[in-house]
Order: C-alpha cells, then structure tokens, then sequence
C-alpha cells in the first residue's frame, strides 16, 4: 500500500507529554510521525495542511465513552458515536461495557474488536465488565478479557457493591496490571434518588442522593486497593469528601487515579431547575462547594483526567417526568469547548494542563501508548481554532443523541481537524487540506 505524506505547516504544538510548545510542522508517514521540525520543505509530502494561526496538540483522548453498540443502537452506535468522537477533536476511546449483552466474555470483546475495525472511525479500546452481567456476583475472565482487547475493568452505571467481590477483582487486575474503573456509589444510601440531596431536590419533590453514597466507596476501594496494590480509578469524580479521600491515598502512595466530567465541573443541582432532565446523570450534579473542591483538585493533579461519560439517550426517555428520566448526557461534541472557555479561559487550568488531561494522563491510565506526540508515534493529532466562537446545537451532534444540557452556550475554541493514524477523519471548512501530489492521494 501507498503510504501518504502529509504536513501540519505552521501550527503552535502544544504536546504537554514533551514539554513542547513552539510554532512548527510535523511530518506524517502513512500512519506515523515522521519528523516535527520547523523547516520541513512542503515538497516532502503528498498532502499539505495549513495550520497557521491553529493549536495542534495530540488527539484527545476519553477514557469513558458509553457507545451502546450492541443492543441500544436507537441511542447511538459504533458509527455514530465515534463521528461524533472525533467531531469532538477525540481520537481515542475507551467504550463501557454496560451494553446489551453486556461486555463480559472474552468472545463478545473479540467480536467488538472485529466491528471496530470495519465501522470505527477513531480508536476504540473496549473496557470489560468486572463481574458477570453487572450483577457485582461473580467476577469474570479477566485474563481472557485482557486477551480478547480489554484496557480496562467497570461495572459503571452500576457499582461493584460487596467489598469481597472489589477484593478479588482488584486482586486479579494487579495481576494483568489493569485498572479498574469504580463508579462510586453506595446503592444503600443513593437508592430511589433522583438527583443531589438538598434544596433543589426539596423544592422538586424527589429523593435527594447524599454526597457520603460516592465517598464512601471511594473510602472501601482505596482501602482494597491498599491492601492488594491493585489500581482503582475513581469514575467521575463529584464531591469534596470523594477528591479529600484521593488527595490522602494519593500522599500515601496508594494506587488510585480519578476522572472528571465538563459537566460536574460547571454546574451545580440548580441547573435542574433549567435543564430539567437534560441536567439528570449519576452521579448527580452537586454544589457549588464541591464544583469548588473538585476544580482545585483537578489544577493539583490529584484528578488525572477528564472525560465525557458520553451517555446518549433517545428523547424519549428524557421527555418524562425528572424521576423517571434515564441518567446520563452526552459530552463528546461539547468537551473540549466548555473546558477552553470555561477551565482555560476562566484560569481554573493552563493551556497545557488542560491539553495534558485529555491526552497522555488518560492514555497512561489505561497503559496506552499514545497522547503524545513524537517521531515514530502514531499519528493522532487534533487540530483546534482557539479563537472559534460557536453555539452549542445539539441538532449539529453526529450523535444519535441529543441529551445535553448545554444547547445554547457560547463558547471559543473548537476543533477544526481530527486525524486518527494519518488519515483525516473530520474536518471543518475553515482548514486548508491541499493535495499536492494528486498522483498519489486518489
Ligand atoms: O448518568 C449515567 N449514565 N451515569 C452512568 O454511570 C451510566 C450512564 C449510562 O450508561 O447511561
Ligand atoms: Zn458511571
């Protein structure tokens, strides 16, 4: 096969991982990172973009994405999702298991893996279930997962709820040198709720959760974690007590990472009273205290990443009454905005940082070997217009779904290219793509 030459010409590099930023242009081959220097004669290559006046960083990263491919395709995809993945400026993710069926056998991962290759257009790295069907019962072939493509263990949407069953998984995660990704929630103390414990939750008439149901898993896992010395990161991260507990395993030297959402960064339970059952997730929005806590902890490093949690749904099920609404929002067409303007532009993280948690922390997370960029790496890079200012429209997604809380926000900076192993995947009309070899690029 042909292998393409294409140049970045003239971008500002920001690559967190090298310590790297400096106006330059980045040679690819085929699907690899040939050369980053700030000569590179254009004659060199096949294909020329214009990156003048853009940020190029290395692709984005999510490390937890809900696709619903098989058994929920009337929410999304593997096509659609992952369109809209890198029409979000990702290049990777990583998809949960809790589809139908669930995620949970060496052969169903397999059989993923083989659609990945035909109907993906980004890099998608599968996570398995811990335990057989989500029912936190009866753990399962994490050595045949880990064979068959698994970067990762969770049961999200559902905890892992006796802690002899988290012991053994954890166990035998260290053992494959694996992760297992928690989603905190103590179903004793959040069960029949519907969003955070507090006024808001008086005002509507529903059954609030209290902060305590999350921290008190993240408590039991770090202990588990300490004890066997296997890795647990904390799924999307929401209260103060929960990142005061991260912050102490952290100093400990506890193997323990965490995540947060865009949207546990930004709102508050208040935005139900807007949002409605578009600002309905798990776990909920909190308060303005812990929006607070988990900023700064997200600035400390004591939150290694941030991620979507990319949870489409149907309208359907989010046009009824709050208490029956399905949780979850969409994220990935809306991330990489609202942490510019919002995270950025609002000095809650630099540039860089914000760069260096949707790239190679994720990616270190899961023992992935991109998020950088450097000759001979895969050539995942993501091309951003940091002065663009657009309109969150839901009816623009490439998802299925359109359940965001965010239609309408004004934001600054978007991504305007996305390119996964060499190859453009998404582009808008505002990037020059000049083929100057045409004998060679059909
Ligand atoms: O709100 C959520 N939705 N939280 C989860 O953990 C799961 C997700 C889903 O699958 O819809
Ligand atoms: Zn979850």
């Amino acid at each position: 096969m042909v292998k393409i030459k294409t140049l970045i010409k003239d971008g500002m590099v920001v690559d967190p991982a090298n310590n790297l930023r400096k106006t330059t242009n980045i040679l690819i081959n085929g699907n690899t990172v040939e050369k980053i220097h700030p000569k590179i004669n254009p004659r060199e290559a096949d294909v020329v973009i214009n990156a003048e006046d853009k940020l190029v960083v290395p692709g984005l990263i999510d490390l937890h994405v809900h696709l619903r491919d098989p058994g929920q395709t009337h929410k999304e995809d593997l096509a659609t999702g992952t369109m809209a993945a890198a029409h979000g400026g990702f290049t990777s993710v990583a998809c949960m298991p809790n589809t139908t069926p669930v995620l949970d056998t060496p052969e169903r991962v397999k059989t993923l893996v083989q659609r990945l290759k035909k109907e993906a257009h980004v890099n998608v790295f599968p996570v398995a279930a811990v335990t057989k069907g989500l029912e936190g019962e009866v753990v399962t072939d994490f050595e045949g997962l880990k064979a068959a493509g698994a970067v990762a263990f969770s049961d999200d949407g559902k905890v892992v709820q006796r802690a002899s069953i988290m012991h053994e998984a954890l166990k035998r995660a260290e053992a494959l040198s694996l992760p297992i990704c928690q989603h905190a929630e103590d179903a004793s103390l959040s069960c029949g709720t519907v969003i955070n414990e507090g006024e808001v939750a008086e005002k509507l008439g529903v059954k609030g959760d209290p902060d305590i149901s999350e921290s008190v898993i993240i408590a039991r896992d770090i202990v588990l974690a300490a004890r066997t010395g296997g890795h647990v990161h904390v799924g999307h991260i929401s209260t103060e007590r929960g990142v005061t507990l991260v912050r102490r395993a952290k100093q400990m030297g506890i193997k323990v990472t965490a995540e947060v959402t865009p949207h546990h960064l930004l709102l508050t339970d208040e935005y139900v009273l807007k949002a409605g059952p578009n600002a309905k997730m798990r776990p909920p929005l909190r308060t303005q205290q812990d929006v607070e806590a988990i900023r700064q902890a997200l600035a400390d490093g004591i939150i290694d990443c941030i991620v979507t949690d990319h949870a489409p749904h149907a309208a359907e099920e989010k046009n009824v009454d709050l208490a029956d609404a399905a949780n979850g929002i969409v994220g990935l067409e809306t991330a990489l905005g609202l942490v510019l303007t919002h995270l950025v532009g609002e000095k809650v993280l630099s540039l860089e940082d914000a760069i260096a948690a949707m790239t190679y922390k994720p990616a270190s997370i899961l023992g992935l070997d991109k998020g950088m960029l450097a000759v001979g790496k895969d050539a995942d890079i993501t091309i951003i217009d940091l002065n663009k200012k657009w309109t969150v429209d839901p009816e623009a997604f490439f998802s299925k779904s359109r359940n965001t809380p965010f239609s309408g926000w004004q934001l600054t900076g978007k991504p305007v290219l996305t390119m996964v192993g060499g190859k453009v995947v998404w582009s808008d009309e505002s990037i020059n793509i000049e083929v100057v070899n045409s004998d060679k690029v059909s």
